[in-house]
């Protein structure tokens, strides 16, 4: 099984969307028994809570059931997972500093590295901003999600189940 984790702040709106969105793609392609993923933020002001409702109503908008509870990053996330995308600069800075241990299993990455426009390598935060940001944050993630599943189906050779 190739397991795929994402990461953000609070695991409320960016990293539980982008595991929405993937989650639904892997069923859709019928690559369940294949691929798994997870979400989970380096804070940890927000642990047991679903989503943020805003990113919840934008989600199930383009049919997407967000249903993640939010959870802390740890090490050991770091010898489970196979890929870890990371959502901004200043979360790698974190990851880096206080949870990265020193022989990671993970291939660490930008989310944004499989977004085609590689405007910045930060998916902005909807979080502090207003209400049309999470259908921004949608388009974003929609586009890299889906090249990053392309990539990992192409490199690892995965065929359905
Ligand atoms: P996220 O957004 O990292 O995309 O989940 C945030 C949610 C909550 C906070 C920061 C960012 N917060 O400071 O509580």
């Amino acid at each position: 099984m190739l397991k795929v984790l994402f990461v953000c702040l609070g695991n409320i709106c960016r990293s539980p969307l982008a595991e929405g969105i993937f989650a639904s793609l892997v069923e859709q392609k019928k690559l369940n028994c294949k691929i798994s993923c997870d979400s989970a933020g380096t804070g940890d002001w927000h642990i047991g809570e679903t989503a943020d409702p805003r990113m919840i109503k934008t989600a199930s908008e383009h049919g997407i059931n967000l249903t993640h509870k939010a959870r802390q990053i740890k090490k050991s996330d770091f010898h489970d997972f196979d890929y870890v995308l990371v959502m901004d600069r200043s979360v790698m800075e974190d990851l880096k500093k206080n949870f990265i241990p020193a022989n990671p299993k993970s291939s660490i990455l930008y989310m944004r590295e499989y977004d085609d426009t590689k405007m910045s390598m930060d998916v902005p935060d909807p979080w502090y901003g207003g209400e049309d940001g999470f259908e921004v944050v949608f388009q974003l993630l929609d586009k890299s999600v889906n090249n990053f599943l392309e990539f990992l189906i192409l490199k690892h050779k995965i065929e359905i189940c």
